[in-house]
């Protein structure tokens, strides 16, 4: 066998020869998230003449995301998996797509047929001394797309960290490399803000010591880690994670004491923050990013004890039905793992699904418990998979509850301003509430 220093010698190449191997009619996958390889990705959109037809897919996009330029007609398209803010125009003006899946059935379907992946555009490390690249910050859904896809392109990055878990994949396993060192796309926490507090505290009082923590996309979460400084053993098995993780961890309250699976590590599908996140990660053993159908899997998410799954939503209306991905007919971002970790926690005994968000919009002028939604409105998480609902007014549990009951007590965490207005609407469904 060919020693794997001259395989990957081999398979040395430039970023413009590499792009030029995707046939036309591809579906071309970009590595999740800060896995997404600039140089290739940049080569693509560079050279976007001499393709025909070819489908950009990826989840939540953190580039410029040029491939979705009106230009780009006839030549490539994007069908997003998740929207994000450099998409979202494109997709709904209609010059792009968006495909709603459970996120821990990617591996699946990228296998099976139902979604085949023609070419994988991903990020790694430079080589180990046996021959294995690391996919890092993102291996949820990014590693059965290299898997499964028939070109393999990676851009070898000496910024990559290497993270333990499933993240490696073999030089022999990759059609061809293209070496730069790029600087990794951060995302830093936002400013919290009094609203966000009074969320995070809310929040933080359903978590007990020695609960599995998942924590969603957004400033929430960033709020919530804030006030668990005096929990203990909390665990960490989290479709992703950010840098307020890191700081729970150095202070000891993270352990991992207490989990079944994974017991005393930290595990995520990807990793999105800043470089000291990124530093913190690397070759850390404590640290396993592993794929979707592991990571997101209601049945695997279920087997820690006393989940917590922590996620941030747009709208609820009085039945408990919740949006968390459009503004009516408007596609805002995705399903990604809402469901799958709702789920995963109600499967678990002592589990708790935490959907959170501010009690208005606009600056106020809107609330987000509305009577009913807007025509077109996707119900992303159902009444019948509700269990607690958080704002800055409180926290209230759904499950088990009549729809008479579930409006009164989202009322009760509504803004003061909205209340009497929602109790209107509630004693003409219902007449008197209580
Ligand atoms: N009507 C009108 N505008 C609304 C609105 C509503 N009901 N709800 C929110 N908005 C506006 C906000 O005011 C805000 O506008 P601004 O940026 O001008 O202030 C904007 O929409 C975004 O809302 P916000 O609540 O700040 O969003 P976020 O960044 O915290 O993200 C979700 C919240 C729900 C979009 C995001 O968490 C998500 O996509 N979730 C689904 C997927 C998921 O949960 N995955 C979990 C595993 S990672």
């Amino acid at each position: 066998m060919m020693d794997w220093r001259q395989l990957y010698e081999s398979k040395l190449t430039s970023a413009d020869e590499a792009v030029r191997r995707i046939p036309n009619g591809s579906r071309v996958f970009f590595g999740q998230a800060a896995n997404q390889p600039p140089v290739l990705v940049d080569a693509l959109v560079r050279g976007y003449r001499q393709f025909r037809d070819l489908e950009i897919v990826h989840w939540v996009p953190m580039g410029k995301s040029e491939y979705c330029d009106p230009k780009m007609k006839g030549h490539m398209r994007h069908n997003a998996l998740f929207v994000g803010n450099s998409t979202r125009s494109a997709v709904q003006e209609g010059r792009a797509d968006y495909t709603p899946f459970f996120y821990h059935q990617a591996p699946r379907f990228f296998s099976d047929g139902t979604f085949p992946i023609d070419a994988a555009l991903v990020s790694v490390t430079p080589p180990d001394a046996h021959g294995y690249v690391s996919l890092g910050v993102s291996v949820g859904g990014t590693k059965a797309a290299a898997l499964n896809a028939g070109l393999v392109i990676a851009q070898v990055n000496d910024q990559m960290p290497r993270t333990m878990g499933d993240s490696f994949l073999h030089v022999s396993q990759l059609s061809c490399c293209v070496e730069a060192s790029t600087p990794l796309p951060e995302l830093s926490p936002g400013p919290i803000g009094e609203v966000g507090e009074a969320i995070g505290r809310n929040i933080a009082a359903l978590v007990e010591d020695g609960s599995t923590l998942q924590l969603g996309i957004g400033s929430i979460p960033d709020a919530v880690l804030k006030f668990l400084g005096d929990k203990k053993d909390l665990g960490i098995h989290s479709e992703m994670f950010s840098d307020g993780v890191v700081d729970l961890y150095e202070k000891g309250v993270i352990t991992g004491a207490n989990k079944t699976l994974d017991r005393g590590k930290m595990v995520a599908a990807f990793l999105m923050g800043t470089r000291k996140l990124y530093d913190f990660v690397d070759n850390h053993p404590g640290v396993l990013v592993k794929t979707v159908d592991y990571v997101n899997n209601p049945a695997v998410i279920c087997q820690n004890p006393k989940v917590v799954a922590i996620n941030s939503c747009l709208q609820v209306d009085l039945n408990g039905q919740v949006n968390s991905e459009s503004m009516g007919v408007k596609q805002f971002s995705g399903v990604g793992g809402q469901l799958d970790y709702v789920r995963g926690a109600a499967m678990c005994p002592d589990g708790k699904a935490i959907l959170a968000m501010p009690s208005t919009a606009r600056q106020g002028e809107i609330s987000r418990i509305v009577p009913v939604f807007e025509a077109g409105t996707t119900v992303t998480t159902t009444r019948t998979d509700v269990h607690y609902i958080v704002t800055e007014y409180g926290a209230v549990n759904l499950r088990g509850k009549s729809l008479r009951e579930r409006a009164r007590l989202l009322i009760s965490i509504a803004h003061p301003k909205f209340r009497e207005q929602l109790r209107e609407a509630c004693r003409s469904r219902y007449g008197e509430e209580d």
